[in-house]
């Protein structure tokens, strides 16, 4: 009946069939931690994108009422709960897209790296399962500290002997998310027109935002405006870490980052042209193993790391600061998982 048919999340047994099943391709998104502060709202996001026709939501508990819930939104992506270990394999296999905000958040007075220890035993364990049930996917790390679980994530797929660098990628929007903002606010210029590459990393000072390539470009800015707007968006984490005083990290920006950044995942995979967004991945624009820049996406993740462009003195300065931490923090994710 229609109606057991909808209760099944199957769109295509309405008299309206699903107006993009013939021209979009099936794509299964995968959210592994998706009854959390982040999870939930991104599970929702990606039930409103129409390039999903099936979302997987895994968590160690919660998500059977996280599915049920989201579920009910009419449409297209067929949505089904996992949790607990044993179901994590059904819900990886034949992912596209795994995107993984899974792990603990920050409270006041921590840093990303405080969080390393719990989240590094949690990213490799979920990567382990990655390379045996869906070693093809295209993986979104959002856990903290990304600086670290990225190298974590790759080590694991190496030995397991599934790393393609092509399809491992750090969730930096945020970064961009907040630089774009906060200029548009400083600037005076509209927001939805507005564009900051944030290169580096996805902590404090290796969060570096090219503010001298923003557009559009504004001669209003000050050196002491571009200083102070760059400290917002490295700071812009903690501000909210603050602001919830106890109840953890961004949730809601994050998880409009996080669908932006697979939304742009899928239109690669989906062979749409010129799609660029700034990612941490594996790259040798630097002395550095890993380094978020703009990227291009495509048929197969990343199609090209793009370079820094010409950068300011402040930027380069920042550059040049940037590397020591950022290099301390990928060997430590690289040595927990050969120890590990
Ligand atoms: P949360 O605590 O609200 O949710 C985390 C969820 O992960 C929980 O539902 C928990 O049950 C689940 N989880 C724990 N172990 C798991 C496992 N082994 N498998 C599957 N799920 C598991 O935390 P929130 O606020 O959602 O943050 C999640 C992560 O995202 C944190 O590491 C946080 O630091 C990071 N984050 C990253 C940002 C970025 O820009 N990349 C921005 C904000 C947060």
């Amino acid at each position: 009946s229609l109606e057991s048919a909808v209760r099944r999340g199957d769109a295509s047994a309405s008299s309206c069939r699903r107006f993009s099943s013939d021209s979009t391709p099936e794509r299964k998104v995968a959210i592994l931690g998706a009854a959390g502060g982040i999870g939930q709202p991104l599970a929702l996001l990606m039930k409103l994108n129409p390039l999903v026709s099936s979302l997987a939501l895994y968590d160690i508990a919660g998500t059977p009422g996280v599915a049920a819930d989201v579920s009910h939104i009419n449409t297209r992506a067929e949505v089904a709960g996992y949790a607990g270990d044993e179901q994590l394999g059904k819900a990886l296999e034949g992912s596209d897209v795994v995107i993984i905000p899974a792990g603990v958040p920050r409270k006041p007075g921590m840093t990303r790296d405080d969080l390393f220890n719990i989240n590094a035993g949690i990213v490799k364990s979920l990567c382990t399962a990655i390379s045996k049930y869906c070693p093809n996917a295209v993986v979104n790390m959002i856990s903290n500290p990304v600086n670290s679980t990225v190298p974590i994530a790759s080590e694991v797929f190496k030995k397991a002997g599934t790393y393609n660098e092509r399809r491992l990628f750090g969730v930096t929007t945020l970064d961009v998310v907040r630089a774009k903002t906060f200029y548009a606010g400083k600037a005076k210029v509209p927001v939805a027109g507005v564009n900051v590459p944030v290169v580096g990393g996805h902590a404090g000072i290796t969060i570096l935002p090219l503010f001298s390539q923003a557009t559009p470009a504004s001669n209003d800015l000050s050196d002491e405006d571009i200083k102070a707007l760059t400290k917002r968006t490295q700071d812009g984490g903690t501000e909210v870490v603050e602001a919830k005083a106890g109840k953890g990290s961004a949730t809601l920006s994050m998880a409009y980052a996080g669908a932006i950044f697979a939304d742009a995942c899928l239109k690669g995979l989906n062979g749409v042209p010129d799609v660029v967004e700034c990612s941490f991945v594996q790259s040798s624009i630097t002395e550095l193993p890993f380094f978020a820049s703009k990227v291009r996406l495509g048929k197969n993740g990343v199609e090209e790391v793009l370079g820094l462009g010409p950068l300011s003195d402040f930027e380069k300065e920042g550059l040049e600061k940037l590397k020591p931490e950022l290099k301390a923090s990928i060997e430590k994710g690289i040595k927990f998982a050969q120890e590990n």
